[in-house]
């Protein structure tokens, strides 16, 4: 007989156990299959493990419509967040029998369904509830507006092959294992600990304060599926967990990584939490500040009160069954030179913070990151993965009409760049890359923001592995420039360097002839001839070259990238 907290609902579910009951016995050919997005992945492990128990399969249109309204299955059990499989109107129209296949990105199949509902969501209406608004600065309320298709899905899934994991494999436990291992060392009481990111001294303090309250053993149980998007990644976090793991007493502490797809529901998360650390056997759980908080709304509002999440919790203590131990944030103070939760600081005690956001202009600008703040080895973690600017990769992106400019700068400033060493550079200049790259490609709207979306492509991989890429096409269009420069920034610098040259300059250098032939027409839709070219307003460096030397244009660039950190 187990001592550890039952299951929510009594039983964990295994949906890998059964098999599905097919009509003709063996699965049908041809089934419709639904390619997993990866949060459906994540969704379909946690469901098809038990994580999710008592749910066995994606929710019904009952179960939804009773789970958005009043957070119940259409049994009445508590559960806050709808679990469905949305597909596209072609898909669900399409559908004729009760069976489909779900298949990973790579065409594995991971598991049957027996479609038992199929519905239009009013997504509005599933906003306001589960997230409580419709500003989709939330974002689960963007993914639900921008990334879900319009119709749902429900029904019983029978797991043919567990999702593949090749990172930390031995960190990760399905429910049942996990539980397994607690009674492998004589686990009873164990206090969970549920984190998107990397463990400090002051998450540290609060977890090991919490496991002496509970008097229970000690799970750090990361999320590594989806969470808030700009987070630390998740093998740069486990790196952190696993040192932050040796600074707890031996024996009493222990990791496991779930793969869950957060949604950062604030309160409504914090019950599903709960529910979830419940069915891998934890009788435990903390609730800090602001749990599962999605940021602030577009009017600069937060969405949740930071106390939110442990108030729905304890309401709801009794049905959930698992025990919450509630936290205020901790604060270090210097006069203790230690942590303390900050509802129990003294007046006129100093307490220090570090923030994020402060956290990472530290971390980009290569300054220090004192001890009290964090371990010295889980800062280096950090510095590895967050390369002060001038170890980081950058781009620099000219743009400007044919003729005004652009290779010649570009080239100059690939041979500076050569001449200061340090990075390897990389020159996509706009002829070169229709020779390599862009040969099938022609100059109508369509193929030119393809080509400049390749440009953008090859210079975002070279900037993420610390190299510099150098471009110089054309790029006639603003919203494409700024596509680029947000997949660039994601990953390293990125300069635009707009090249002014007035139209007719450009036209009277003609140094290809093809102005000659746009202007006797031997050319249609040639760039400032009878094709557009929007001027970008705002961009890092403007540069007329009409008498502007290219040795003097590019030290404006240098210097530019001097300001910002990225040359030493
Ligand atoms: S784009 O719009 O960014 O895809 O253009 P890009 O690839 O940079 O263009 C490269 C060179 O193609 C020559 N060319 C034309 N340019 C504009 N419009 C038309 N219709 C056209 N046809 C050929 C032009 O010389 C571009 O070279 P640069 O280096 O800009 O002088």
């Amino acid at each position: 007989m187990s001592r550890l907290i039952p299951p929510y609902g009594g039983e964990l579910k295994d949906l890998y156990a059964a098999p599905p009951e097919f009509p003709e016995g063996d699965p049908p050919q041809n089934l419709p299959c639904v390619i997993l997005s990866a949060r459906h992945l994540c969704d379909v492990e946690l469901l098809l493990n038990g994580g999710f128990s008592p749910l066995d399969g994606f929710m019904t249109e009952a179960d939804y419509n009773q789970v958005v309204d009043s957070m119940r299955l259409a049994d009445g059990t508590l559960w806050p967040m709808p679990i469905v499989l949305d597909v596209s109107a072609d898909f669900a129209a399409s559908l004729d029998s009760g069976w489909i296949e779900l298949r990973d990105a790579e065409g594995v199949l991971v598991a049957h369904m027996e479609v038992a509902s199929c519905w239009r969501p009013d997504k509005a209406r599933e906003a306001e509830a589960v997230y409580g608004s419709n500003d989709v600065a939330h974002p689960a309320v963007d993914y639900l507006y921008n990334r879900t298709d319009e119709y749902y899905l429900g029904g019983r899934l029978f797991g043919v092959n567990e999702p593949l994991h090749y990172d930390f494999r031995s960190s990760r436990f399905t429910p049942a294992q996990l539980r397994g291992e607690f009674e492998r060392r004589g686990w009873s009481r164990v206090v969970a600990f549920q984190t998107r990111n990397p463990m400090h001294r002051a998450h540290l303090e609060l977890t090991f304060r919490a496991a002496q309250i509970a008097e229970a053993n000690l799970l750090i149980h990361p999320v590594v599926g989806l969470t808030k998007p700009g987070d630390v990644d998740h093998y740069t976090r486990v790196r952190c967990y696993e040192h932050a793991l040796r600074r707890f007493p031996e024996q009493t502490t222990m990791l496991s990584l779930l793969p869950l797809a957060m949604r950062m529901a604030g309160p409504r998360e914090a019950v599903w939490h709960a529910i979830i650390r419940r069915n891998y056997g934890c009788s435990h759980f903390i609730v800090g500040r602001d749990h599962a908080s999605p940021g602030k709304d577009s009017s600069g509002e937060d969405f949740y009160g930071p106390y939110d999440a442990q108030d729905l919790v304890k309401e709801h203590q009794a049905e959930l069954g698992i025990e919450m131990v509630p936290f205020q944030a901790m604060v270090y103070v210097e006069e203790r030179a230690g942590y303390k939760p900050v509802d129990e600081v003294d007046e006129g005690e100093t307490v220090r913070l570090i923030s994020g956001t402060e956290l990472r202009r530290r971390l980009r600008e290569g300054l220090d990151i004192p001890a009290w703040f964090t371990y010295p080895e889980i800062a280096e973690e950090l510095r590895q993965t967050y390369p002060s600017r001038h170890k980081q990769g950058f781009t620099v992106f000219f743009t400007g009409l044919s003729g005004a400019g652009k290779s010649t700068l570009a080239n100059a400033l690939l041979v500076k760049l050569m001449e200061a060493g340090g990075r390897p550079v990389t020159l996509l200049d706009g002829d070169v890359v229709r020779t390599h790259l862009s040969s099938e490609l022609g100059f109508s709207k369509e193929h030119r923001d393809l080509n400049v979306r390749r440009i953008g492509f090859v210079a975002s991989e070279i900037t993420k592995n610390g190299g510099v890429a150098i471009c110089a096409p054309i790029a006639p269009y603003a919203s494409t420039r700024r596509q680029t420069r947000q997949m660039i920034e994601a990953v390293g610098g990125f300069v635009e360097v707009y090249v002014s040259t007035p139209l007719d300059i450009c036209e009277s250098r003609d140094r290809k002839g093809l102005y000659a032939k746009a202007r006797a027409g031997l050319i249609k839709g040639f760039t400032g001839i009878d094709d557009p070219y929007e001027a970008p307003l705002d961009p890092d460096i403007s540069l007329d070259t009409s008498d502007l030397q290219p040795e003097m244009a590019i030290q404006r660039v240098l210097l530019k990238l001097e300001a910002l950190g990225f040359l030493a």
